[in-house]
């Protein structure tokens, strides 16, 4: 049988999404925008099988940790009336194993294998629709550059398309990586737990609403600061909502404050220089091209034990 491989990169969200209205098809409450990564990525070869497998980083998984992937496959099989099996064999890619796993290069490769194993000839769209009901963040690893989701309002009108190929855009990200074990609150559990108990989750889509009409005409203008700015409050806002959640819970580790807090003192020595975190305690740093080497250097010297890898606006997905 042939081996069908599509590779498909990390993004990082500068406009979070926090929040489903539909958990079992991931329709997000509001829009999100995020940069996918050059050097963070997942390949994926799919195979048609007698029985459904899931190798990761070349060791098959248990059943148990396979659900959620199997899952997938089923809901995959429904949509498109496929009647096969498939053998999955997963890799991710990270710079000095960073140990950086994300769901959201993971679904987007997956869905763009499994289409094209079983000869269907998706569009991208579909593809990132797909991609959604996997990880919510996958859709929009579909592309390249910056990327909107769009919430919609059901299947067909949740999905994500690029918003600019940041092909004029000197954007850099340092991934500041201070620990790598499994987070302890899944962003799916966070989120719900969010939205139930916070008694600020209802300002939450006005908030992302705001930001992100801030935030298009900065991408245009490839105008860094304002970029960096708005990413950092608007992560912020949504850590803000963790903790004002009951009961509250965070993703910062103490390294985080203080990365947070370095970030902070170089911008009071006039360096453009801004942070985002998603739902764990790694910190993504976002600065002009120009700038990478001095921030590195600074928080090396700052940081006795994490790793850091410069990156940059990366593409969608592709295949082998
Ligand atoms: O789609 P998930 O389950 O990886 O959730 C993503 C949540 C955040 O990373 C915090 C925000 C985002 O928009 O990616």
């Amino acid at each position: 049988m042939n081996k069908v491989t599509a590779i498909a990169h990390t993004n990082i969200a500068l406009i979070k999404y926090w929040g489903k209205k539909d958990e079992a098809l991931r329709l997000p409450y509001t829009d999100s925008l995020s940069l996918t990564l050059d050097d963070f990525y997942t390949e994926t070869s799919v195979t048609v099988s007698d029985e459904d497998q899931f190798f990761l980083d070349g060791e098959l998984k248990s059943n148990a940790d396979s659900q959620r992937v199997f899952n997938f496959l089923n809901y995959f099989r429904l949509k498109y009336n496929v009647k096969n099996s498939f053998l999955i064999e997963s890799n991710n890619h990270v710079p000095n194993s960073a140990g950086l796993a994300s769901s959201s290069s993971a679904f987007a490769a997956l869905s763009g294998a499994l289409a094209k194993a079983s000869n269907l000839d998706l569009s991208l769209k579909e593809l990132s629709q797909l991609a959604r009901v996997g990880s919510g963040s996958a859709s929009r690893s579909i592309y390249g550059g910056f990327v909107q989701w769009h919430a919609g309002h059901d299947d067909e009108s949740s999905f994500a398309e690029q918003f600019d190929d940041a092909s004029n855009s000197d954007i850099n990200i340092l991934s500041v990586i201070v620990n790598k074990n499994k987070k302890n609150i899944s962003s799916t559990e966070g989120m719900n737990r969010t939205r139930m108990t916070s008694p600020f989750y209802k300002i939450w889509p006005d908030v992302v609403e705001h930001d992100l009409i801030k935030i298009k005409p900065a991408i245009k203008n490839n105008d860094i600061r304002t970029i960096g700015e708005i990413s950092e409050h608007n992560a912020m806002e949504m850590h803000a909502l963790t903790m004002s959640a009951n009961p509250p819970f965070t993703y910062f580790d103490p390294e985080t404050i203080e990365i947070m807090n370095i970030i902070s003192n170089m911008r009071n020595e006039n360096i453009s220089v801004y942070f985002t975190i998603d739902a764990g305690p790694n910190v993504k740093v976002i600065c002009h091209k120009k700038d990478v080497t001095l921030i590195k250097e600074k928080l090396e010297q700052q940081l006795a034990n994490a790793r850091i890898i410069i990156t940059k606006p990366g593409p969608g997905i592709t295949y082998k």
